[in-house]
C-alpha cells in the first residue's frame, strides 16, 4: 500500500513551501513541510537550553519530541508554535540541529510515515535525494540569493515585521552554506529532479510548470 509521493526541494526562499501547499491542495493529497520539523526541534532545543552542537543530546530530544501537525499548524506538546518557528533565529537553529546524524535518523521514520493514501507532497532539502529517494516525481526549485532575500523581505514587511535586507542576505548565505556543505543529506537536486529556476517567475507561472509535469506523469 505504497502512496505516491511528489518531492519539492530547494534552498530557503525558493518558493517550495508555497508551491507544495498549492499542489497538495489541488491534488487533495497530504502535505509534509519537513523544514517545520527541524524548526520545531531547533525551537525545542533552544527552549530547553540544549547545546546545538551536541548531536547526542539533540538526538535524544528529537526521539522523544511530541511534535504534531494539526492541519498547517505545528504543535509542540499540544501548544501551537507555528508562529514561533518562523523567525530567522529559529531557522538558524534548525539548520544547526539538522547537521547531526542522530537527529536526521530520528526524523526519518516520522517523515516516511506521512506518505499515506491518496498521496503526499513533501518539501524540504533532502526529500528527493534521501527520504523519498524512490518518489516518482521530483522537483528542485531555485532562485538567486538576492531574489530569495527580497521575497523574504517583502513577506516580513507585509506582516509588519522590521527587517533589514542586507541582514537577510547574510542569514540566507550562511544557512545555504551550512545546508549545502554538511556531510549528511546536503541540499542538492536529485539526479532525476525537474529543476526550475524561479528567479524571474511568478508563483502562478511556477505552479503551471509544475502542474504540467504532474499531469504528464500521473
Ligand atoms: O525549509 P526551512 O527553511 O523551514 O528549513 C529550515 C532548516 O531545516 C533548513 O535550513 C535545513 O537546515 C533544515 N532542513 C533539513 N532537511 C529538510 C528540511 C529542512 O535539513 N528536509
Amino acid at each position: 500500500r505504497q502512496a505516491p509521493v511528489i518531492t519539492i526541494d530547494g534552498p530557503s526562499g525558493c518558493g517550495k513551501g508555497t508551491i507544495a501547499a498549492m499542489l497538495a491542495e489541488r491534488l487533495g493529497w497530504h502535505l509534509l513541510d519537513s523544514g517545520a520539523l527541524y524548526r520545531g526541534l531547533g525551537f525545542a532545543a533552544a527552549s530547553a537550553g540544549v547545546d546545538l552542537d551536541d548531536g547526542e543530546a539533540l538526538g535524544r530530544l528529537a526521539q522523544g519530541l511530541d511534535l504534531t501537525f494539526s492541519g498547517q499548524r505545528l504543535l509542540l506538546e499540544g501548544s501551537d508554535i507555528s508562529a514561533d518557528i518562523r523567525t530567522e533565529t529559529v531557522a538558524a537553529a534548525a539548520s544547526r540541529v539538522a547537521r547531526h546524524a542522530r537527529v536526521r535518523a530520528a526524523m526519518l521514520g516520522w517523515q516516511r510515515d506521512a506518505a499515506r493514501p491518496p498521496g503526499l507532497v513533501a518539501d524540504g532539502r533532502d526529500m528527493g535525494t534521501v527520504v523519498f529517494a524512490t518518489a516518482a516525481l521530483k522537483f528542485y526549485l531555485d532562485a538567486s540569493l538576492n531574489e530569495r532575500a527580497n521575497r523574504r523581505y517583502k513577506q516580513l514587511n507585509d506582516k509588519g515585521v522590521d527587517a533589514n535586507l542586507a541582514d537577510l542576505v547574510d542569514d540566507l548565505r550562511e544557512r545555504d552554506g551550512r545546508d549545502q556543505q554538511r556531510a549528511l543529506s546536503p541540499l542538492a537536486a536529485a539526479g532525476d529532479a525537474i529543476v526550475i529556476d524561479t528567479t524571474t517567475m511568478s508563483v502562478d507561472a511556477v505552479f503551471a510548470q509544475v502542474m504540467d509535469a504532474v499531469r504528464r506523469s500521473l
